[in-house]
């Protein structure tokens, strides 16, 4: 019987076992009254804090793991605070980071020059929790989703490389898909947000995939009953590989559902109609007319105005949804999607 292999199961079940991590914070200060406050005050919202009391071992620390924002005393020995914001920020592995100034100096020109070596916000000793707190937060959960969203669009880029090599060819499918799904999801006017969801779907509808055995991706001829079992898990595969990046959430929907149909006769929850959400549809109708007019190792390519066709009359059939096909049919044959781009 045909399984998934070994090391696949394990690295899902890994994904399966994510948390989202708690935010890290490096505090850099010789003052242990101040440190001591600081560490009490953000371990109740559960962050993660760690203290150097030189600028020297704060800098190695920021170095070593990267921390989420680092709260940086402006008075340490040996070298000063702007020293080591000036060090930080020239350091590819810590310039990143969000950095809060502490210092009893509050002056106008204090507060300036640490703006300009580089700090995010500067607060003034004695400090106050709530600033402490709220600088911390704002600063490192901004810091986090923009680490998220380039984390995502590399992991998104290493997926379908990945499976550009174990489906060879699929990656122009993937591109195309993606650009033809966004702009149907313009023309439909559609969210900005929805948009760029139906984009990233066109790359990662068929991730799940890089977790089937290679015979059965590649395999030349039809398949039989067990592999085709195998093969209908890949989009809940996909859901699963891609449920760990939180900004990758709005595409799960699309990645579980492409093969679902209108009729209810898809899976992988033989959901029917209205209950398909709608850019699911909307990204079916394209991903079918791509796979169409594409040429394959077992077909040829087909023109553009065949294709229509044959999404009318799967519509007809009760495969996709009928009034988003015949849009998309619509904004073709006027030329509107530009669908040979
Ligand atoms: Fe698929
Ligand atoms: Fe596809």
């Amino acid at each position: 019987m045909l399984t998934l292999t070994s090391s696949t199961q394990q690295v899902l079940e890994g994904l399966d076992d994510h948390r989202p991590a708690s935010l890290r914070v490096l505090l850099i200060d010789d003052d242990h009254l101040c440190s001591a406050q600081v560490r009490r005050l953000l371990q109740q919202d559960r962050l993660e804090v760690e203290s150097r009391v030189t600028a020297e071992a704060g800098l190695e620390a920021a170095r070593q793991a990267a921390p989420d924002v680092i709260l940086l005393d402006l008075e340490l020995p040996s070298m000063t605070g702007f020293e080591a914001l000036q060090l930080l920020r020239s350091d590819a592995r810590c310039s990143h980071v969000a950095v809060v100034v502490i210092s009893a100096r509050d002056d106008a020109r204090t507060r300036a020059a640490a703006f300009a070596a580089g700090a995010d916000c500067f607060l003034a000793k004695p400090l106050s929790q709530d600033e402490v707190r709220a600088a911390v937060l704002s600063l490192g959960g901004r810091g986090r989703l923009l680490r998220d969203r380039e984390e995502a669009a590399s992991v998104l880029d290493a997926l379908a490389r990945i499976l550009d090599l174990r489906v060879p060819g699929s990656r122009a499918h993937m591109q195309r898909a993606a650009q033809l799904a966004r702009r149907f999801g313009e023309w439909l006017e559609f969210s900005p947000e929805d948009c760029l969801a139906l984009e990233r779907a066109g790359w990662l509808h068929d991730v799940g995939k890089i977790a089937l055995p290679a015979s059965i991706l590649n395999k030349p001829g039809p398949l039989d009953a067990a592999e085709v079992r195998i093969m209908r898990r890949h989009p809940v595969l996909g859901e699963r590989i891609c449920a760990r990046l939180r900004t990758l959430g709005p595409v799960l929907p699309v990645i579980r559902h492409h093969h679902e149909h209108w009729d209810g006769s898809g899976y992988p929850d033989r959901l029917a109609g209205e209950q398909v959400p709608l850019i699911t549809r909307a990204f079916q109708v394209v991903d079918v007319f791509d796979a169409l007019v594409s040429k394959r190792s077992y077909k040829e390519s087909m023109p553009a105005s065949r294709a229509l066709e044959i999404l009318e009359a799967e519509a007809r059939r009760g495969l996709w949804d009928p009034s988003l096909v015949a849009d998309f049919c619509a904004a073709t044959r006027a030329g509107e999607l530009d669908t040979h781009r």
